[in-house]
């Protein structure tokens, strides 16, 4: 074990935090460290909004319907963007902008946009969490993409994909407690689904433990019962067409 091990395997999400904000050094830190993530063929497909006008935090807050949107130490969104590459192809003389169009409005580069921008952001969050802060995603964004887009003025090929607040903790809840390695880590071959449920069987057991025995929210629950809710429940179906409006994921 070292410090970087320590800090990946004490994650939590926060979602009470006290009222301080964020110095301008803290958020260059933590912006930094999402730039140095890995970046497919380097092309860095995402764009961080820092939200500091009150009234969009409380209308993002409104959107999310989640108040640590609003009251926390600083708010992020991240933003999967192929415009900065469009533009480049506009300006450029020798280029053919209609190829490069095509080639950004394909699935596959909205995948490489999707990819880049969640490793930016989690190398974010650990920066934060090695600073002692803590954070939580925010995907709750979603639940009007269509307005978050309107909000932050964003233009074509650019996408709010989930929001991010850090902050100092002002709770200090327990470790989620994740299944056993087996059930994601499989060797050569994907795992047979008896395997599979037996090691989702067993994880239930430890979660129910955890969501009874929590200091905060206790209740009811496993991970089973959980995802058959979630996805028993379609959402967001709006995405789709937004993406498509955006000139995103056509091909
Ligand atoms: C992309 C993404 C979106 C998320 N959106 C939300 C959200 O809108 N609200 C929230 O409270 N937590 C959100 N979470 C946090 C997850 O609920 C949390 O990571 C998960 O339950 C595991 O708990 P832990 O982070 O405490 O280990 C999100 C996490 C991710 C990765």
């Amino acid at each position: 074990m070292n410090e970087t091990i320590d800090t990946i395997l004490s994650h939590r999400s926060i979602r009470k935090f006290k009222d301080e904000k964020l110095t301008k050094e803290q958020i260059h830190t933590i912006v930094q460290s999402a730039q140095q993530a890995s970046t497919s063929s380097f092309v860095m497909a995402y764009t961080i909004i820092g939200i500091t006008d009150e009234s969009k935090k409380q209308a993002l807050m409104e959107v999310s319907g989640q108040p640590y949107v609003k009251n926390n130490g600083h708010l992020f969104v991240f933003c999967g963007d192929l415009h900065r590459a469009n533009v480049l192809g506009e300006r450029a003389k020798n280029a053919d902008h209609a190829s490069i169009t095509e080639t950004i409005e394909s699935t596959e580069q909205f995948i490489v946009t999707v990819i880049d921008t969640a490793l930016a952001a989690q190398n974010a969050v650990l920066a934060a969490e090695s600073m002692g802060l803590g954070a939580c995603f925010l995907g709750s964004l979603r639940n009007d993409i269509n307005k978050v887009n309107d909000l932050l003025n964003l233009p074509k090929h650019v996408v709010p994909l989930f929001g991010l607040a850090v902050g100092y903790p002002d709770q200090q809840p327990e470790i989620k407690p994740r299944p056993a390695i087996e059930t994601i880590y499989h060797e050569n071959n994907y795992l047979e689904d008896e395997k599979q449920a037996q090691f989702i069987g067993e994880f239930d057991k430890k979660l129910k433990d955890y969501y009874n025995k929590r200091s905060t929210n206790t209740r009811i629950d496993t991970w089973t019962e959980q995802m058959i809710r979630k996805y028993s429940n379609p959402q967001r179906l709006d995405v789709t067409p937004f993406l498509h409006s955006k000139q995103l994921n056509k091909r």
